[in-house]
């Protein structure tokens, strides 16, 4: 909180100090709503200078996500996709990246690079790579124009809202201080229903990339962490075409989605030691935060059959007339 406080601009605590404020789930920070979004400060902080400066390029890939929509799955394959001929057969090779770094190291947050600096040095990012991949979990309505009007790439990923808000339970409880007593799931739950979690409301965030998956599909690919837990395979490859890195023929005879399906396989990234005992540089919280049970309907565990009916309510009514279920 300290560390916040000390790096916000005058600019954005005089913004703060006037928009309506929730207390935060994971530091004792608090929760903004900016344009009917709910952010925590400091990234309310890297959206402005995002919107200011960030500069996109056409060849830009871009994973846009809610949290705990399975972003972590996503970034692992597309890295692996994208980066494929430089490790010709993922799994086998011990030197891969993914063996060896988080994939939030690998494919980073645009905001963490604008949290604290206004024109943070992106090379890093371009550095062995065709295009630049990124991440955000900006709503699809407060991306900047630059991203809006070029013709970069963005795959967006959504998850059945009642497994998203149990995931983020219990990521949000590890992710709280030592001294913070935890969250119980019934007012995590009310807070989820209202909107007010990070990047929320959940409903409206996942409308914006569907609608513009649907004016532009050639921009924007639409998946659901369900769908892709079911059919693994069909959606790598749809993945790959849409990200301009189509298997092959041989590619695909040679068993090369297979492949990188295993090296990001839930299991598989869990137990690399990385993820088992490493920590997140700087933040310093540990990595396997980032990894759970990655099933489908974990809620049935957490939720009573009162609140799947009233959030399945919801859902139905948001996206009445949308042409997305869950
Ligand atoms: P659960 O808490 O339901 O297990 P995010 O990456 O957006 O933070 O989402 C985290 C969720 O994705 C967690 O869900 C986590 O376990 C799951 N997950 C992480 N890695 C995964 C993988 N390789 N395959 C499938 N799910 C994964």
């Amino acid at each position: 909180e300290q560390f916040v406080q000390n790096n916000l601009t005058e600019e954005v605590k005089n913004l703060l100090s006037a928009l309506p404020k929730q207390n935060g789930w994971m530091i004792s920070d608090h929760l903004y709503q900016y344009q009917n979004v709910w952010y925590p400060a400091i990234h309310l902080q890297a959206l402005l200078s995002i919107q200011r400066n960030f500069q996109a390029l056409d060849t830009d890939l871009v994973i846009a996500t809610n949290p705990k929509c399975g972003t972590t799955w996503l970034k692992a394959l597309a890295f692996a996709i994208v980066n494929r001929f430089r490790f010709d057969n993922p799994s086998s090779k011990q030197d891969h990246p993914l063996l060896t770094n988080n994939p939030h190291i690998l494919v980073p947050f645009l905001e963490n690079f604008y949290m604290i600096d206004q024109h943070p040095d992106l090379t890093c990012l371009s550095v062995n790579a065709a295009a630049r991949l990124l991440s955000t979990h900006i709503p699809q309505a407060a991306l900047p124009d630059s991203i809006k009007n070029s013709k970069c790439k963005l795959v967006y990923l959504c998850r059945d809202p009642k497994d998203t808000l149990v995931s983020f339970w219990h990521f949000s409880n590890k992710m709280r201080p030592k001294n913070m007593a935890h969250s119980s799931i019934e007012e995590v739950f009310e807070k989820f229903c209202e909107g007010a979690v990070e990047f929320g409301p959940f409903w409206e965030h996942v409308l914006g990339y569907w609608k513009m998956s649907l004016e532009s599909p050639e921009r924007v690919c639409f998946l659901k962490y369900e769908e892709m837990k079911k059919e693994p395979k069909t959606h790598l490859i749809k993945l790959a075409k849409f990200l301009g890195s189509q298997f092959s023929v041989d590619e695909e005879n040679d068993g090369v989605p297979e492949e990188i399906l295993k090296l990001c396989s839930f299991g598989n990234l869990s137990n690399l030691e990385v993820n088992k005992t490493g920590k997140m540089p700087i933040a310093g919280y540990e990595l396997s935060v980032y990894f759970r049970r990655g099933e489908v309907g974990d809620h049935l565990n957490h939720l009573t059959p009162e609140m799947i009916e009233r959030i399945d309510k919801i859902t139905e009514e948001k996206f009445l007339d949308s042409g997305l279920k869950f």
